[in-house]
């Protein structure tokens, strides 16, 4: 049977409650929304709702209407980035980011100018939010910040560095690609204003979705514009959320995924979730540590982390030993610099990368015991050049 530890790229299996909403959706309903009066274009209405819903009540959105919907959380960071930094502006970040936040400040720094402050972390990944306090200027515009490092898994102080934020009414938003769905998120205890998601890992719903929480009083310009159902005679953007951000039509069939996959979540609790991963998370830790030949990175234990393990083994090439690992012994694992070049830099791995284990809430500790036996005999045979 293989295994599958790449859960940090995307979610496998998903809950049969997932398949079976999309598929519904697309059989038994399958019209446009929010473009029609008739009943079953309301039942694909009703359906986002839902879906917003859920995802207000997992973070403690109070207004609904202020989660919009994206294709992932690369378009979301594009759209909170872009669309509030202006020429000349200065933003703080670290050095753990993940390309979806890099690269677009990077194209920001060369077409308007903007500076940026990438606050550098220690070599296991952690970031102190004094560096965060110490980089602020008056032009600091927007301070981003990945949650859980794709890379380390190692989780960043979040509501420490948004208290910063909010004390000098700079908006706070989070990279929560590695948390949502397997971390508490809470916005408010968090001090989080724009909140970035992505359907597809964590959070259990199908690729093609994600979506953006933007708190009331900050303002973004959309990153695109035209059609959304309603306001029909406008020829502007509406200001109304969340149609300001979602123009033409969306994924609604992943909508209706991500909805069920939420729900899924709510009922079996955040908490349980996470205290399972952090079980396998400590397990894993724990025997890959005793064994000769393997360098771990990040956080040595299963505290402040999520389920995603970086390690080397021996002197191999990662993407080679993740190819034998996939063929000789079926484990599917991630190898390389998992589009994070920044955090292979602060942990010393940029030459080569790593291979990277992503544990996931239908993990076993049998799935683990199947990854140790076959590193454990990688090492012995040492048949990878
Ligand atoms: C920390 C982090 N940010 C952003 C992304 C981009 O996610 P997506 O491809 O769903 O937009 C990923 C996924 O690889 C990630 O791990």
């Amino acid at each position: 049977m293989p295994v599958y530890l790449d859960n940090a790229a995307t979610s496998f299996p998903k809950p049969e409650v997932v398949y079976r909403a999309a598929d519904e959706f697309m059989r038994a309903v399958g019209v446009n929304a929010g473009r029609g009066a008739y009943k079953q274009a309301l039942e694909a209405d009703r359906i986002i709702y839902e879906t917003r819903r859920n995802v207000a009540k997992l973070f403690n959105v109070k207004d609904v209407s202020r989660v919009v919907f994206t294709f992932n959380i690369t378009d979301s960071l594009n759209l909170a980035v872009k669309g509030i930094l202006n020429p000349g502006d200065h933003v703080i970040t670290s050095s753990m980011e993940h390309n979806a936040v890099w690269r677009p400040l990077k194209v920001l720094e060369e077409e308007r100018g903007i500076s940026i402050t990438a606050v550098h972390c220690d070599v296991e990944g952690n970031l102190d939010p004094l560096k965060v306090k110490n980089a602020l200027t008056e032009k600091t515009k927007l301070v981003v910040l990945i949650h859980a490092s794709n890379v380390t898994g190692t989780v960043m102080p979040i509501a420490e560095v948004g208290a910063i934020a909010r004390e000098n009414n700079i908006p706070f938003l989070v990279d929560s690609a590695q948390t949502a769905g397997l971390y508490p998120i809470d916005v408010e205890t968090m001090n989080i204003d724009l909140l970035a998601f992505t359907g597809h890992k964590g959070l259990m719903g199908p690729m093609g979705t994600g979506g953006l929480y933007i708190r009331e009083g900050i303002s973004i310009k959309p990153l695109k514009e035209g059609g959304t159902g309603g306001d029909s005679i406008l020829e502007h953007q509406p200001d109304s959320l969340p149609d300001r951000y979602e123009a033409g039509t969306p994924n609604v069939s992943g909508i209706a995924g991500l909805g069920r996959a939420v729900k899924f979540i709510l009922d079996e609790g955040v908490e349980k979730i996470h205290n399972k991963e952090a079980a396998l998370t400590g397990y894993a830790l724990h025997k890959l540590s005793g064994i000769d030949g393997i360098t771990l990175y990040g956080p040595k234990d299963n505290i402040n982390r999520v389920g995603v393990i970086s390690l080397n083994i021996m002197d191999l090439n990662p993407q080679k030993a993740g190819h034998v690992l996939d063929e000789k012994y079926g484990i599917m694992v991630r190898a390389g610099l998992h589009c994070a070049p920044c955090a292979h830099r602060t942990i010393g791995t940029i030459d080569r990368g790593t291979i990277r284990i992503g544990l996931g809430y239908f993990n076993t500790q049998e799935d683990i015991d199947c990854l140790l036996e076959a590193v454990k005999d990688i090492i012995k045979n040492k048949d990878i050049q």
